[in-house]
């Protein structure tokens, strides 16, 4: 019986193709910050509250408008038609039916157009799926702003611009398998170029993207704009004085720099740096309830899933991931029931210890009440 994202995953690799499970779970480098992703939630304990007489929770959240029934949320991935033929419609139509937003990848093998379309009435109350988009900003500006136009026309309320990518990262176990492109007949439908006759461009990661092309698509566009991949806490201040009106604290899952430290573990000193100012979303290893307590308790939003999406399309497509997005939800909601907390909202830092030697009652997120 599948009961936690682990089964998920244990039951997608018997299903996958061994190239593609190297793909998806695989990182960069020695792969340590994928381990530690993981490890530094197991490592948190909770400390939770008693008798507090709340016999109802609320799962709700708005960020930056947006309104969802889960803080859980689907971090971008790419290539969705690798695991299921429906590819990105499958993955929108599990998220709108729990209420969930996901984030389009720029490098999905669907159009935002036609996820859109698909998840049009999907929503709640008959409104359609929220949507956000993901961006590697182009370095030829005007085909980023067509991007930025296509997202904004099919109803996308947030921007979610990935900066931890001047170069991509090294996945060794691609390399190995001789897994560098996707195969015949599929392809990144957000890189077909119209000027270029319909070409299919490659995604530039580009060292050259700075500030001042966050500073540009600022200008460019009203819709909110959180910034994925900024780890370092004066990133996160200049993100700020940026105009930035988000962050989305991740480490890609760990496919990036190998060895930066687990994202859970980065977000109180991040969550001080911005003071308040501008939500954080936090993703990278979150697979339990718990986990998603732990840091929502410690300052975040919300929080993204990666993996656990694509072993739940790999191994039930549409209803496979609606019943895993439920399961999460599930989870939660019993972690929260247990902590004594009403909701979401009620979640504090002392609720969260880190096993220090010799024991200290100082709780982990002391400095960010
Ligand atoms: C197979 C795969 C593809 C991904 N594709 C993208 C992408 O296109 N854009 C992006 O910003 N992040 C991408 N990510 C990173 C995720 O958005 C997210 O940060 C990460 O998966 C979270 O960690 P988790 O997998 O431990 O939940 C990808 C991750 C995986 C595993």
């Amino acid at each position: 019986m599948l009961m936690t994202v682990q089964d998920f995953e244990t039951a997608a690799r018997t299903r996958l193709d061994p190239v593609h499970a190297d793909f998806i779970a695989g990182g960069a480098g020695d792969e340590i910050t994928v381990r530690a992703n993981e490890e530094a939630f197991r490592r948190l304990r909770l400390l939770p509250r008693v008798l507090r007489g709340n016999t109802e929770r609320t799962l709700d959240i708005t960020v930056l408008g947006s309104r969802a029934r889960t803080p859980i949320l689907l971090s971008p991935t790419a290539f969705h038609k690798l695991l299921v033929e429906e590819g990105e419609l499958a993955t929108a139509r599990a998220a709108s039916a729990v209420g969930a937003i996901m984030i389009v990848s720029m490098a999905s093998t669907v159009a935002v157009e036609d996820i859109a379309e698909a998840t049009r009435g999907a929503g709640e109350d008959g409104a359609p799926a929220t949507l956000w988009f993901q961006l590697y900003l182009q370095p030829d500006l005007e085909f980023t702003r067509s991007l930025v136009r296509r997202a904004t026309d099919a109803g996308c309320t947030a921007l979610v611009v990935t900066v931890d990518s001047p170069v991509r990262g090294a996945h060794e176990r691609d390399l190995r398998n001789g897994f560098l492109d996707l195969p015949d007949g599929l392809r990144c439908e957000h890189m077909v170029d119209p000027r270029e006759g319909g070409r299919v461009r490659p995604i530039a990661m580009s060292a050259e993207i700075s500030w001042k092309h966050i500073d540009w698509l600022r200008g460019i566009t009203s819709l909110p704009i959180l910034l994925k991949g900024a780890l370092h806490p004066e990133d996160a201040r200049l993100a700020v004085r940026h105009g930035v009106d988000g962050l989305l604290l991740s480490n890609h899952g760990g496919r990036q720099l190998d060895t930066v430290p687990a994202t859970i573990e980065l977000l109180p000193e991040i969550h001080t740096a911005v003071a308040g100012r501008i939500p954080i979303v936090l993703d990278g290893g979150v697979r339990r309830g718990t986990d998603v307590v732990k840091a929502l308790a410690l300052g975040a939003s919300a929080v993204g899933i990666g993996r656990p999406v694509m072993w739940a399309l790999a191994e039930g497509g549409e209803k496979g991931l609606r019943r895993l997005l439920e399961l999460l939800r599930a989870e939660l909601d019993q972690a929260l029931a247990l902590c004594g907390a009403s909701g979401v909202q009620d979640l504090s830092p002392d609720l969260v210890r880190a096993p220090v030697w010799p024991p200290s009652a100082t709780p982990l997120g002391g400095a960010v009440s």
